[in-house]
């Protein structure tokens, strides 16, 4: 076994591994990923089975606590997230305040950032068992409850609350739409939000991991992860998609044209959802999201041109030489937005939406790290810069 306490003994010459393509930075018993073979399990259970028969609550559990609950752990679970959901008055201010064309991932890393303001118990630097307790069932409750508020505020509709009777997704579908939920809706979106819950040491979870590290609470450290998931590159590549398909739609559909335009190295454009850092096989969740993207889609009698042009993208995609010799293939975020937009999720809430399938996996980032006593992350780096030279006043410059 690796012993934590000689690594850490060892100082001396620096590694650079500039986006640290091959550094790890911690052990982790969470999420287990083989990028050449496209494999993906949570607390070793494969992804396929979790997504066929788990449900989004359930997998939460899973990979706070490290097993799967009993029935009635997953009972106390499901009443501990519908009794801590009803946001602080302050909270609902806050999100009240900003206008309507925000995006509402400014909005949620500020609301639950605030969470710090009126939750003082949190800011002990102990992490006591009983803070860790409550960290994710009161986070997984207020999260969506802020999501929904700021999408009916744009709606010109107030707020509603939790609904504790119903399912996860099927109550924030709830606090969302008002009125009756549509099982296959709701059995989608639980799909997708398991899909999404954890994916070992990706550009937020270490963003979380390392704001933890240096023991800020556990709402700036969500609030960290929020904000670098926004990026295009990471989370923000799920709304990427989607305006890049219609795009392609509006621009007459030819998707080989938008192929020639992201192999050009002097055009920056990429083909969004397209690549991973680490998966150089296939990444197993597109494949399971392609599959209930067609399910969705045909129960809901919705016939989506952009559907077409994505399948079309990747059949030409997975032929090219270019794609091909890269190992680039579709990844979570390539079919998700037309099951989203298929559900009535507004393109701009998509990334959003990746925040509330991710949250459990970045707070069980952050109780391993805390339980394991990890040292502050503090990289190093290579100095370019001037050698030493002297100072030189304003006048003789
Ligand atoms: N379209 C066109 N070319 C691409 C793409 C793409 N989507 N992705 C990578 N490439 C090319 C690069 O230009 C580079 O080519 P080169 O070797 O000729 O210079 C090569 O493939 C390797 O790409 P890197 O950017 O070095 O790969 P890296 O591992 O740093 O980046 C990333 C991975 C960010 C996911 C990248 O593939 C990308 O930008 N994809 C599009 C955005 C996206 O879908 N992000 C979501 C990722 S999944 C997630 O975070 C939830």
């Amino acid at each position: 076994a690796l012993d934590i306490s000689k690594l850490r003994a060892q100082t001396g010459a620096i590694t650079l591994d500039i986006g640290f393509v091959n550094t790890g930075s911690c052990t982790s018993k969470i999420t287990f990923l083989d990028g050449e073979k496209g494999i993906l399990r949570y607390r070793g259970y494969p992804i396929e089975q979790l997504a066929e028969s788990s449900n989004f609550a359930e997998v939460s559990y899973l990979l706070y606590n490290g097993e799967l609950p009993t029935a009635a752990q997953l009972e106390a679970f499901n009443k501990d997230i519908a009794a801590s959901s009803k946001l602080p008055g302050g909270v609902e201010k806050i999100i009240d305040q900003f206008p309507g064309s925000a995006h509402p991932m400014g909005v949620l890393a500020a609301a639950i950032s605030s969470l710090s303001g009126f939750y003082p118990e949190f800011l002990n630097p102990e992490a006591t068992e009983e803070i860790k307790n409550k960290a994710i069932t009161q986070m997984m409750g207020q999260v969506k409850v802020m999501m929904a508020q700021f999408y009916r505020k744009t709606m010109g509709k107030s707020p509603l609350a939790s609904n504790a009777k119903l399912d996860y997704s099927s109550d924030f579908l709830n606090l969302m739409f008002d009125g009756e939920v549509d099982k296959d809706v709701a059995d989608a979106l639980d799909t997708l939000l398991i899909l999404h819950a954890d994916h070992e040491q990706n550009c937020s979870a270490s963003t979380v991991r390392v704001v933890g590290s240096s023991h800020a609470n556990v709402f700036a450290s969500i609030a960290a992860g929020v904000t670098a998931l926004w990026g295009q590159l990471h989370g923000g590549a799920n709304q990427a998609v989607l305006e890049m398909l219609e795009e392609i739609r509006k621009d007459g559909g030819d998707y080989q044209k938008f192929i020639e335009k992201a192999k050009d190295k002097e055009d920056p454009f990429r083909l969004m959802g397209f690549g991973h850092r680490v998966y150089k096989n296939f990444d197993p969740r597109a494949k399971i999201i392609k599959k209930a993207c067609d399910t969705i889609l045909e129960k809901l009698d919705i016939q989506d041109p952009l559907l077409d042009i994505a399948k079309g993208l990747e059949e030409v995609a997975l032929k090219d030489e270019y794609f091909v010799k890269r190992n680039l293939y579709p990844n979570v975020d390539f079919y998700s937005g037309i099951i989203y937009k298929a559900l009535g999720i507004p393109t701009n809430m998509f990334t959003a939406m990746f925040v509330l399938g991710r949250l459990p996996g970045w707070l069980s980032q952050w109780k391993e790290l805390r339980e394991d006593g990890a040292r502050i992350s503090r990289p190093r780096q290579v100095y370019m810069g001037e050698t030493e030279r002297d100072y030189t006043p304003v006048i003789k410059r």
